[in-house]
């Protein structure tokens, strides 16, 4: 399966809900994100299951976002083995000896799945990272990770719509930019704080969006999408 531009995430831990959901979402054109609410409940058999349900294969977004030092990580991700997937990630802040441990067990998987990192959890502000023990303002923290992350050999990384610019600017264009917080004109913001329509998240420079909420809550989620991928085609 190719990469999408649009990762839904099916944020549900209910096996039914997630088989109805992927299969609309795969016969409209966009990929599945699944998290850690998922797979802690229904594991690699419920991704198998889910990819079984859909007409032709899906394009998987694994979002486990694996953070440990770098020999488990590169054993969970060995783990993955046999579940066709096309996106993973780590978190950047585990480190540069982590990230290139979990670049070469993810080449050794045998769907290939490119290795994308988090930088900064957007739930994180300056206050909240100082708490922490780090100084750095989130802004500088999420440059300085994504040219790690870059240097590790990775794919790209995971990042709001208000820093694709920067990132890009410094990282290049060969490296992927999966974006969320995206709602398209007219949508519900819900709880997210700062968002960005697809198209401007597109023009800006993001490879791929992660959006959940305005498509699963859709009453029509394959219309949704087809109308989200007119107006990023335009
Ligand atoms: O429903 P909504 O479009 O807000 O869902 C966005 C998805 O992207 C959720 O799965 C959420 O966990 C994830 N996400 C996010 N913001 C980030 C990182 C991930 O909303 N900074």
């Amino acid at each position: 399966m190719s990469p999408k531009p649009i990762y839904v995430a099916i944020d549900t831990d209910n096996m039914h809900q997630a088989q109805m959901l992927s299969a609309q979402v795969t016969r409209a054109g966009a990929g599945i994100k699944l998290g850690l609410q998922f797979f802690c409940n229904h594991g690699k058999a419920g991704v198998e299951s889910l990819i079984k349900a859909c007409a032709q294969p899906p394009s998987v977004f694994l979002d486990l976002k694996f953070h440990d030092i770098p020999n488990t990580v590169a054993g969970a991700i060995a783990s993955l083995e046999g579940l066709k997937i096309d996106f993973i990630n780590v978190h950047a802040a585990g480190g540069e000896a982590m990230m290139v441990a979990a670049k070469k067990a993810a080449e050794a998987l045998s769907s290939k799945p490119k290795l994308l990192a988090v930088t900064v959890l957007t739930s994180l502000d300056d206050e909240a990272l100082n708490a922490v023990g780090q100084q750095t303002p989130a802004q500088h923290q999420v440059l300085t990770l994504a040219k790690l992350t870059k240097k590790c050999g990775l794919d790209g990384v995971v990042c709001s719509a208000h820093e694709i610019e920067t990132i890009r600017a410094e990282c290049g264009d060969n490296f992927a930019l999966m974006v969320p917080g995206i709602r398209p004109e007219g949508s519900d913001i819900g709880d997210q704080k700062r968002v960005m329509t697809p198209k401007e998240a597109i023009d800006k420079g993001a490879n791929h969006l992660v959006i959940g909420r305005p498509i699963t809550q859709s009453a029509d989620p394959q219309k949704t999408i087809q109308e989200i991928l007119e107006s990023i085609a335009t």
